[in-house]
């Protein structure tokens, strides 16, 4: 009785807190689970007030494949928040998977007249949209939109381009486009759900944004989401995201490997992975052994971990060597930065890092996950909550400083956000 109370308090508690603060409602339907979530803001910080993530069913490799079973995911996992919200679940920041995704650099001018004058919010804006006036691919359509560079006469700001003469302002802007296709099937589960959807962001972006420190996304990093179904990069610079790319091969390749090569079920080699994986065989001794049931067989036999290791160490290596060429594109001399973060479930293999050292030839690489105060946080806290948790930051702060046309009302795609309040205020 006492503990029925006592949840009951608590979601009076929740309840006033959903009611007092801006709330953020995000669903990230990743191939291994999906996370419905509600987050507020305390200050600078973020603060999970209600966190449900139920095992995904109906999406291979990020890609719904059987709509009916993910619609039961959806349902699951935004019922409970909307118990413990108090029922106040009803518009939806929803992240869109990489495969539906793309995502390229655009270029926007502006001549100032007359010749030297200062730039304004107005010259902003032009110049930003002068950026979009490009063609979308056939069955895509604008997602969101960030600024990533601005110059005037030539030269690169450091900083705010307000306010300074220029004689032409340009500027380099990351367009995401979204397979229209895909976005109305989410908008259908979401609406049998009894939501709507607020807007939609790439899931690469908003994992980036869980899972990267301000000061990272200023000098610059990678940011590596290592999943159950993609592997996803987030580019950030100068404390932008300039580019985002997805790969199909992700940890539970890695569970396969060692399905396959010890001969044991998928379910032993998850739990083998995670209790006794590592991507580091070097660690190893040739007389380090784990306990191994083969399929067929009663009896457990030893198995060398380095060899374990080393299986584990190849798939890993598969992983960062693929998404770097994917990063380049083909153009081995395009410069990448230097500090890598991981994040993701898959993440959390030991060695994981070094090895993704090597490979991208960083000089840092660094475990990210999200930051965040509250009594419900502790949990959202984890690497695979960083899309979740960097969807709610978007949907919570990237607006506050973003363009729109003076003439008003716009829809969300029209407007060209701003990840300056998210890393301004975080450092
Ligand atoms: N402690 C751990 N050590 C190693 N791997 C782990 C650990 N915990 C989870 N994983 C792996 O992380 C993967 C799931 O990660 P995550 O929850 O981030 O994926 P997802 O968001 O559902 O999928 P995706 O975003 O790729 O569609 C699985 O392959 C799982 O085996
Ligand atoms: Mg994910």
């Amino acid at each position: 009785m006492a503990g029925r109370q006592g949840a009951q308090s608590d979601r009076q508690h929740i309840g006033r807190l959903v009611e007092m603060a801006k709330t953020a409602y995000v669903l990230d339907i990743g191939t291994t689970k999906t996370t419905c979530l509600a987050a507020t803001t305390n200050g600078d910080d973020l603060c999970v007030v209600s966190a449900a993530a139920v095992a995904t069913r109906g999406v291979k490799r990020g890609r719904i494949t059987e709509p009916e079973l993910l619609t039961e995911c959806v349902r699951s996992a935004v019922g409970r928040v909307r118990e413990e919200t108090g029922g106040t679940v009803s518009r939806l920041t929803v992240g869109v998977h990489g495969h539906s995704v793309r995502s390229e650099q655009s270029r926007g001018i502006r001549p100032m007249y007359p010749s030297g004058k200062v730039v304004h919010e107005e010259d902003l804006l032009h110049v930003n949209e002068h950026s979009r006036q490009i063609v979308f691919p056939t069955g895509y359509e604008l997602l969101q939109t960030l600024a990533c560079e601005y110059k005037i006469d030539g030269a690169t700001v450091d900083g705010e381009p307000l306010g300074r003469p220029a004689t032409r302002l340009e500027v380099v802007t990351h367009v995401m486009t979204g397979l229209t296709s895909d976005l109305a099937r989410l908008r259908g589960i979401v609406k049998v759900c009894g939501c709507e959807v607020d807007e939609f962001v790439p899931i690469a972006l908003a994992s980036g944004l869980g899972a990267v420190r301000p000061e990272d996304a200023r000098s610059g990093c990678i940011v590596v989401d290592i999943g159950g179904g993609t592997t996803d990069a987030a580019v950030f610079e100068r404390g932008s995201c300039s580019r985002l790319a997805t790969i199909d091969v992700n940890g539970a390749h890695v569970t396969g490997d060692i399905a396959k090569l010890l001969k044991i079920s998928l379910e032993d080699a998850e739990v083998l992975k995670i209790s006794h994986g590592s991507a580091d065989p070097t660690q190893f001794g040739d007389d380090d052994a784990v306990s191994v049931k083969q399929v067929g067989n009663e009896q457990a036999r030893p198995f060398p971990r380095k060899v374990l290791s080393e299986i584990i160490e190849s798939r890993v290596r598969e992983i960062a060597t693929l998404l770097r060429e994917e990063l380049l594109q083909g153009d081995k001399r395009r410069e990448l930065p230097k500090t890598v973060v991981l994040t993701g479930g898959g993440s959390q293999l030991p060695g994981t890092e070094e090895v993704f050292k090597r490979a991208f030839a960083a000089d840092a690489v660094k475990l990210g996950s999200p930051r965040l105060v509250g009594t419900n946080s502790r949990r959202a806290a984890a690497p695979e909550m960083s899309g979740a948790i960097g969807l709610a930051l978007f949907s919570l702060e990237g607006g506050t400083e973003e363009l729109a046309p003076v003439s008003g009302a716009v829809d969300w795609k029209e407007k060209i956000r701003s990840l300056k309040s998210i890393f301004g205020s975080r450092a």
